[in-house]
């Protein structure tokens, strides 16, 4: 286990439970190969699996050959400008303008736990949980110091690579600084990625992988709704069962590029970092670039094991803080209920109706500051309006808590409306190209967060609310991506460094906030669900996943973010209908069954809700308490897709002991002449008994997995069903 040094054969051997990575330092001139990733070997000598005998040969068996070598020669970082033609991880531009680097092996370190990286989020391991190798390489014309680390979590199967450059020489601006490669020989791989738009985040696609260069990306300053940070290389044939995959995803919340490529040697190179596009750091003498990291992860066993790769690794590695591994109040939010039409008297109305009903925490939404009576002004002012809030906040909050319920609050830190006075005292302080007027969304500006004391003035507003009263939970949300870059502050040829600097600068403020206020419950959230990416997990433990609240649109967007974070950061509500995104009407059941799978909480108005809807609340009060335990902890198994078979969808959790699982089915379309529908379970102990808690009936765990279970049929459509089974002795 953990990582091995094999001296004379040169090879490093990363094993976790489950897998083995080796790289090899080949040739005289010690370039840092790649020879092996996948399920775990006995030994550590695979280094035939470089072809180094083969033609092209090696530059030292014949040195006019370097060009081709280079091309072919599986890398765990790249060179640019001498030969390998594939897309590279680095590149820089040095004062008298060439771009060529390449780093080769100059010495190496193996130690337990794993360092923070400065400034960035980063998965998190003590000695006995993971191991660092750090390979540290020099390209010795430029006298550049590339340090390249892997962490391996032996318990959970993830490596994490990031690396960090280091300018020894002459001044230089780096162009690009990718956090990860693998070159693999193609298998026919197919690629699985998430897309969407703005209320249908993660949408999963996959399709074959082709000669050429494909990639997803954001060069939108965040993750975007449009793209995830994540790719994963299937053979042909995987499903949830079977296959090998290979997952990637990039702990970060900006500008993203995953890409994969397939050459003439039929190498599939996937590289994954920050998007070298509009990127240049200025790294002088002695400056230092630590990229972000990435996550590897391999299965033999087909999607269902990544998925619940990622979710251990995140949930044991990367989300933080006193609610990472608890159950998460159970809220109710105002915005869909009133839009911006609301003031004290109404938020009271709503939170004395829900905490009868047994919801635990009143938020209040956009609306409660400036003079903030639609989303044309007021935001940078962070003061409270006494109009709506008449009483002040602490009043309110007084009297929340007085219902027995918490109180949470929005805000939009990183924004400024054109209409505030934020911004008539400091205009400069808006993100804009001199010259130009900058584009509004949603009408609004980016605050230039680049600029300490704008940072420093925005967070202070932020705790100066938070301090004035008893606030539990933060909805931080990020409207409106970034465009016109330009800073009044940054040296021009500092301007490439603009987006990363902005993240850095959110992930600042995002660690002072949790930091002074370490019993707060943070939630992150972009228009929904456009930063829903492991960068922002390391701050909250929860993030928004879209403003479609609905049932039926939610079991694509839960299928696909799912896939690779833990359902208990999935922040899932139960909204009012016809739902206010696409018109669907759906039974309040359905809804509560589909939001369970999440953090769980309403948006809608509670005084206004039928009575019938209004009594079934506190029934599902009860099922999330029974079954949130399992829900954020349990194994997470994929059954049926709904996205793929158009009429129904079922998940499982299972906990870990395997003593209890939960089937969630939900029925989207009725279908005639079906009768009840047969599902193959997974993950349960195949030579135990299992009750299903609803009928009494009882079942062998290997006749519900290999044989199904069998659902009757339901002749309506958006219908959903709970099973609760729990083993037994018998
Ligand atoms: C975004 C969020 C919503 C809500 C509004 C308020 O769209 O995703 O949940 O907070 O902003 O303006």
């Amino acid at each position: 286990m953990g990582i091995q040094y094999f001296e004379k054969e040169r090879i490093f051997k990363l094993d976790t439970k489950k897998t083995s990575y080796l790289i090899g330092i080949v040739d005289e001139e010690k370039f840092v190969c790649h020879i092996y990733y996948g399920k775990k070997l006995s030994g550590h000598r695979a280094e035939y699996l470089m072809r180094t005998a083969e033609s092209p040969f090696l530059p030292s068996q014949n040195a006019r050959d370097r060009q081709v070598v280079l091309d072919c020669l599986p890398m765990e970082y790249t060179s640019n400008g001498v030969g390998d033609y594939k897309e590279s991880t680095i590149s820089v531009r040095t004062k008298a303008g060439n771009v060529a680097v390449q780093p080769t092996f100059e010495s190496y370190r193996i130690f337990q736990g794993k360092p923070k990286l400065e400034g960035l989020p980063a998965t998190f391991g003590k000695e006995g949980e993971c191991t660092t190798l750090e390979i540290l390489c020099r390209d010795a014309v430029l006298n550049l110091e590339v340090l390249l680390r892997y962490s391996v979590f032996e318990d959970v199967d993830a490596i994490i690579r990031s690396v960090e450059i280091t300018n020894k020489g002459e001044e230089l601006l780096l162009t690009r600084a990718l956090s990860a490669c693998l070159d693999m020989d193609n298998r026919d791989f197919e690629m699985i990625t998430l897309h969407g738009g703005w209320a249908r985040e993660r949408h999963m696609q996959r399709k074959p992988v082709g000669y050429g260069r494909q990639s997803v990306l954001s060069r939108r300053g965040e993750t975007s709704h449009q793209d995830q940070p994540f790719m994963a290389l299937v053979t042909p044939g995987t499903n949830q069962e079977m296959g090998e995959v290979y997952g990637f995803h990039l702990v970060y919340s900006g500008n993203f590029l995953v890409q994969t490529e397939v050459n003439q040697f039929d190498i599939c190179r996937t590289v994954i970092g920050i998007s070298p596009e509009d990127f240049g750091w200025k790294l002088e003498t002695g400056e230092k670039f630590v990229t972000p990291e990435a996550v590897l992860v391999y299965s033999g066993e087909g999607l269902g094991q990544m998925t619940r790769t990622f979710h251990n690794l995140y949930r044991r590695h990367l989300i933080r803080g006193e609610y990472r591994n608890k159950k998460r109040p159970i809220l109710i939010n105002n915005w869909e209920a009133t839009y911006f039409n609301f003031n004290t008297e109404k938020l009271l109305d709503i939170a004395r109706e829900a905490s009868a009903l047994g919801i635990e925490m009143l938020v209040m939404d956009d609306g409660w500051f400036g003079n903030r009576c639609d989303d044309n002004r007021a935001l940078g002012d962070w003061q409270v309006n006494e109009e709506k809030i008449q009483g002040g906040l602490a009043n309110l909050v007084e009297k929340v808590n007085q219902m027995g319920m918490k109180f949470g609050i929005w805000f939009e830190p990183e924004m400024i409306s054109p209409d505030s006075n934020l911004y008539r005292q400091h205009p400069d302080w808006a993100i804009a190209v001199p010259g130009r007027t900058p584009a509004l969304g949603r009408n609004q500006y980016v605050l230039d967060l680049t600029r300490k004391e704008v940072r420093d003035y925005v967070y202070q507003c932020v705790a100066d609310v938070l301090h004035s009263a008893n606030i539990e939970y933060v909805k931080w949300d990020m409207n409106r991506q970034l465009t016109d870059i330009g800073s009044a502050q940054l040296p021009p040829e500092r301007m490439g460094e603009f987006y990363h600097r902005y993240v850095l600068a959110v992930y600042e403020m995002q660690e002072r906030l949790i930091q002074e206020f370490p019993h707060l419950l943070l939630e992150n959230c972009s228009g929904g669900g456009a930063r829903f990416d492991p960068g922002m997990l390391y701050y909250s433990p929860q993030i928004w996943c879209s403003d479609d609240i609905d049932p039926v649109e939610r079991l694509v967007i839960h299928e696909g973010t799912a896939m690779i974070y833990p359902l208990s950061a999935m922040g899932a509500h139960v909204a009012d209908c016809p739902n206010h995104t696409v018109g669907r009407t759906t039974p309040f059941e359905t809804r509560g069954y589909v939001a369970l799978a999440g953090t769980f909480g309403y948006e809608l108005d509670v005084t206004k809700i039928s009575e019938e809807e209004r009594a079934q609340i506190p029934g599902q009060v009860a099922m999330y308490h029974k079954y949130n335990d399992l829900v954020r902890e349990g194994d997470y198994y994929r059954i049926a897709s709904y996205r793929e078979n158009h009429y129904f969808d079922c998940w499982e959790v299972v906990s870990e002991d395997k003593k209890e699982a939960l089937v969630t089915f939900i029925q989207v379309l009725s279908r005639p002449n079906v009768h009840s529908r047969c599902l193959k379970l997974q993950g349960l102990d195949a030579s135990k008994k299992y009750r299903v808690e609803e009928t009494g009936e009882v079942f062998d765990g290997d006749a519900l997995m290999y044989g199904g279970i069998l659902i009757p049929a339901i002749y309506a459509d958006f219908q959903g069903r709970l099973i609760h089974l729990i083993q037994v002795e018998e």
